[in-house]
């Protein structure tokens, strides 16, 4: 049995065209009308999609070894990431995985925790200085600027504050651009000297020195506060050649941090204010627990396990908005996915959390702002694929407990002070670049809370 192809084909651009105009539309219709597997085209490329959870546990998982990351959104990534955790492969990319694992324990993330909420304080101040002038804050830039500033402080020892507004525009602009790259396969290649690739090379630089900077005061100051995780890579030496990662390695695993580790968690904070403002009754909750768990302290990391309506809420967002919303890998060894469906070998497959997380099969009334759906007793009978907003198997994001820690103790900071709300007839919609942000920023109002 051959799966349906994606409806919307043209000629030339196949299924291309669609995926760069409408792209969630264009998978929404495609699990309509193709199924739990739809065919694809792209100039030059074949492809599936899986949308059943079955089958995102077969590629992620059970298929790992027979698939990689040679796809052309991976591509495009590298031309930023180079050769770091979450573009590499193989056994260079399980070593450089080793090494940076402790960093990313629980234990050591829960450590971060004060230093999180200390960072939060700026964010608060700002939106508390904005009540008065009773004007709108773009709440996308303000948590971009935010979790910039907690991931380069607490992972690289970097204080960001005077470069963020500019390191932000850097890497919002150089998405975009890279989003471009993978939906307009035709675009002349960086080297040809044209004032677009210009302009990429120069936001890319704006990057590079920002974290050049970080791995030069580290090395002269190793001992500073802040920045363990530069630390670890700096002191790692390989177990046979007794070598240290050379400087090149070094940029481009501290800059995939820096990138991943912020862009996504900004996203996850950004839309939960869109959907707490257009459900009050959640937001009510929500606050009702902050309360009652926290009374008038500080929130802390011990209170990350208290607060399960919080988490709840964060774990609903990230199923209606995955950051991480399309994820692509290349077939190296042909794949036997059973009922007849074959991925061959030199194809393409995808994975499409922001599909699956709203399957009808698997979820009730998908398109509802629902936290409770995460409870114990409703989430025991459904399968683990039908939610993975951080992947699965070997390549799992190393970095969910930080963002979902960081979001829960940051959610937990300003919703116990603020309301926000959404301009009357706003209505944020997803920009599917790399990630999933709000098109155009997010103008919210920001109140004091009323008690
Ligand atoms: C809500 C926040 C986040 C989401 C939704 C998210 C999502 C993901 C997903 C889906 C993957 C797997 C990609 C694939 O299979 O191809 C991934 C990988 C990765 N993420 Fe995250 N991420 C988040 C936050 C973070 C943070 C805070 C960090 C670091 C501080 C981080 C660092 C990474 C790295 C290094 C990888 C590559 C891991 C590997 O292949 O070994 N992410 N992320």
């Amino acid at each position: 049995m051959r799966a349906r192809q994606l409806p919307g084909s043209v000629p030339v651009l196949e299924n291309l065209y669609a995926m760069r105009t409408a792209p969630l539309a264009t998978l929404a219709l495609g699990l309509r009308e193709c199924g739990d597997v739809a065919r694809v085209a792209f100039p030059g490329h074949e492809g599936h999609i899986l949308f059943h959870p079955e089958h995102v546990r077969a590629l992620l998982v059970d298929h790992s070894r027979d698939v990689s990351k040679a796809t052309p959104g991976f591509d495009a990534l590298r031309l930023l990431l180079g050769n770091g955790l979450l573009t590499s492969e193989g056994d260079f990319w399980l070593r450089q995985r080793r090494i940076a694992q402790p960093a990313f324990h629980r234990t050591r993330i829960w450590a971060l925790g004060a230093r999180m909420v200390e960072l939060t304080e700026p964010t608060a101040r700002e939106w508390d200085e904005s009540t008065r002038y009773k004007g709108t804050v773009d709440v996308a830039r303000s948590m971009m600027h935010l979790t910039l500033r907690v991931v380069s402080d607490t992972m690289l020892g970097l204080d960001i504050d005077r470069e963020a507004a500019h390191v932000g525009e850097a890497i919002t602009f150089l998405l975009h651009e890279l989003n471009e790259r993978i939906v307009r396969p035709f675009l002349p290649p960086l080297s040809w000297p044209l004032p677009r690739n210009k302009r990429f090379t120069e936001a890319r630089e704006t990057v590079r020195s920002v974290i050049a900077r970080a791995i030069r005061d580290k090395r002269a100051n190793p001992t500073a506060p802040g920045g363990d995780f530069l630390r670890m890579l700096i002191e790692a030496r390989d177990e046979e050649s007794g070598e240290a990662m050379d400087d090149q390695q070094l940029l481009d695993e501290v800059a995939t941090i820096f990138a991943a580790g912020h862009e996504t968690t900004a996203n996850l904070l950004a839309w939960t204010w869109a959907y707490l403002a257009r459900a009050p009754v959640v937001r009510r909750a929500l606050q009702r627990e902050l309360d009652d768990v926290l009374g008038a302290r500080a929130v802390t990391a011990e209170d990350y396990p208290k607060l399960p309506y919080t988490r709840m809420v964060l774990a609903e967002v990230l199923r209606l908005c995955p950051p991480a919303w399309f994820i692509s890998r290349r077939v190296e060894r042909t794949i036997e996915l059973g009922r007849g469906i074959t991925l061959p070998a030199r194809s393409l497959a995808f994975v499409a959390p922001y599909i699956t997380h709203r399957h009808p099969d698997f979820w009730d009334d998908p398109e509802g702002f629902d936290p409770e759906r995460f409870s114990d007793e409703r989430s025991k009978d459904r399968p683990t694929f039908a939610y993975f907003p951080f992947g699965g198997g070997p390549r799992k994001c190393i970095g969910d407990t930080f963002a979902l820690v960081e979001a829960t103790l940051v959610l937990a900071t300003l919703a116990r002070k603020f309301d926000l709300e959404l301009p009357v007839g706003a209505n944020p919609v997803p920009e599917p670049v790399i990630t999933l942000r709000p098109r155009g920023g997010l103008h919210m109002l920001v109140k004091h809370r009323r008690t």
